[in-house]
């Protein structure tokens, strides 16, 4: 794997490096692939179970392929009474995947949290890192369909 030597190189072999070694590896691949977990740990010196004890700790790292575009549902309480389960069910119909699953096109990934804190404005949909409070189902295609527009440079309904 040539871009993980290039993570690891810039790495002194030390465990305090663990964390940093894992931002690099994420965003170098999108997900943190098993064989860098092993180049990872080889070069820290330390075991592949410590490597994931810390990586399935943080929600900020994915042992699977992500989508270029992440969406995810709050399904906390707040959201959830607010008809959350509905706007998940809707993006599923959408993106032709279920909640936690990535689109075979590696175009999108689908997730849902509980809670984002912004629970007066539930039910929450981030995507792409963006926030969209009391988001409605017909809302939805509209949600996709800039982050489509964004990633080819083209403006969005919102941008208009
Ligand atoms: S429950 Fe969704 S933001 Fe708090």
């Amino acid at each position: 794997m040539a871009n993980i030597e290039a993570v690891v190189e810039g790495l002194e072999p030390v465990q305090s490096e663990l964390i940093q070694a894992l931002h690099q590896t994420q965003a170098e691949f999108g997900w943190i692939p098993p064989e860098a977990v092993a180049r990872i740990a080889k070069h820290l010196r330390v075991s592949e179970s410590d490597v994931y004890g810390v990586l399935t700790f943080y929600k900020a790292f994915s042992l699977e392929p992500r989508g270029k575009h992440v969406v995810t549902v709050c399904s906390g309480t707040a959201c959830h009474v607010r008809g959350a389960p509905r706007i998940v069910e809707e993006f599923e119909r959408e993106l032709k995947v279920s909640a936690g699953q990535t689109t075979p096109d590696r175009e999108f990934t689908l997730e849902t949290v509980n809670c984002v804190g912004a629970c007066a404005l539930g039910p929450i949909v981030i995507a792409d890192g963006e926030y969209h409070g009391q988001a409605k189902t017909a809302d939805i295609p509209k949600i996709v369909e800039g982050c489509r527009c964004r990633a080819q440079g083209r403006p969005d309904d919102k941008d208009r």
